[in-house]
């Protein structure tokens, strides 16, 4: 394990007005996506709109890296080029989501537990020579009267620093995400407490597996009340939940913490990321406060993309100005 190269890969993640974009939807994800556009869900085409999407001029401005699925670390365009190239080409780092996702956690009614643990060491390893720079998991933890256990939240703070650990031993820098999903009724301060509790069950897992943090970076949800809630939207209110449940929970030596968009409305994702970063500014916090956002990035370029060549100018133009928001929005100066 290469410790500096670790530190410096997720350092170069977090640079000042960069973030992540998270292209890693799996096939039946995608596969939602591309039905909202009335797309169908081909090898071909989902290559075509991912391509679209990287070859993006100016983009690398504002991003520092994307997270692909299994089938895109792999694909080439028709003149021989990989996606991974393409990205290389422009100093963007290509990671890699290696989760199986969340299958029903056996003993509990609706809990899940994230997959893909088995056989992990020898794909890392493939991974790295496909090119990827850093790696990525996603724990799912609903909130319900009953949810989350106990055991939902422990299993799955286990499993995500079994990744962690792994993808370290491969020279990769681990994203951490533990999600506590924003569907339900329950009120902003349920959504703090329950992630409150789940990221000081993962540190806690990450110190105990011996995880070197200042090589990782933690995405997390905001604190946000649930979607069904009748709770006003207060991104001043957000901010000051997120930033102090993370100021609670995540060491000073994590170099970045990238947020999900998790759902939220394009309009939501920014101001909330925007007066997270004007607090983090006034209190200096330890860590960089910045985005990993699939929804938040892609639904305008999809919606202007259409599945249609003669669209592509117009897609282009829709991810880039989300990519400049955001980007503003994570140095605390969006307008
Ligand atoms: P959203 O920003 O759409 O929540 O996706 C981020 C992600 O990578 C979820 O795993």
């Amino acid at each position: 394990m290469d410790l500096t190269n670790l530190s410096q890969t997720a350092a170069a993640l977090v640079a000042p007005k960069k973030g992540i974009l998270a292209a890693d939807e799996s096939s039946n994800t995608i596969k939602k996506r591309f039905d909202s556009i009335n797309v169908e869900s081909t090898e071909v085409n989902r290559k075509s709109y991912r391509e679209m999407l990287f070859k993006t001029p100016g983009i690398s401005d504002f991003i520092s890296g994307v997270i692909l699925f299994d089938e895109t670390i792999r694909q080439k365009n028709e003149t021989g080029e990989s996606l991974v190239s393409i990205l290389k080409n422009q100093g963007i780092q290509a990671g890699i989501k290696v989760d199986t996702g969340a299958k029903p956690l056996s003993g509990t009614k609706n809990e899940t537990i994230t997959e893909g643990l088995d056989g992990l060491r020898e794909r890392l390893l493939e991974y790295h020579e496909l090119g990827a720079s850093f790696t990525k998991w996603r724990a799912v933890i609903n909130i319900s009267n009953e949810e989350p256990s106990d055991y939902a939240i422990k299993t799955n703070a286990h499993a995500l620093a079994r990744f962690a650990s792994l993808s370290q031993e491969a020279n990769l820098v681990p994203i951490v995400e533990p999600e506590v999903l924003m569907d339900g009724s329950h009120s902003i301060e349920k959504c703090y407490e329950v992630s409150h509790t789940v990221l000081n069950e993962v540190y806690y897992e990450l110190h105990k597996q011996k995880i070197n943090l200042n090589g990782t970076l933690l995405k997390p949800n905001m604190i946000i009340p649930g979607k069904d809630s009748n709770e006003p939207h207060n991104p001043e209110k957000v901010a000051e939940y997120t930033v102090k449940c993370l100021m609670d929970c995540v060491p000073a030596s994590v170099p970045g913490i990238v947020f999900l968009s998790g759902g939220q409305t394009d309009n939501d994702a920014t101001i909330n990321l925007h007066h997270i970063n004007v607090i983090a500014k006034k209190i200096h916090t330890p860590w960089e406060l910045s985005f990993s956002y699939g929804r938040g990035l892609q639904s305008a370029p999809l919606e202007a993309w259409s599945g249609n060549e003669k669209n592509i100018t117009l897609a282009q133009n829709a991810f880039h100005s989300r990519a400049k928001d955001t980007s503003a929005a994570r140095n605390g100066s969006y307008k």
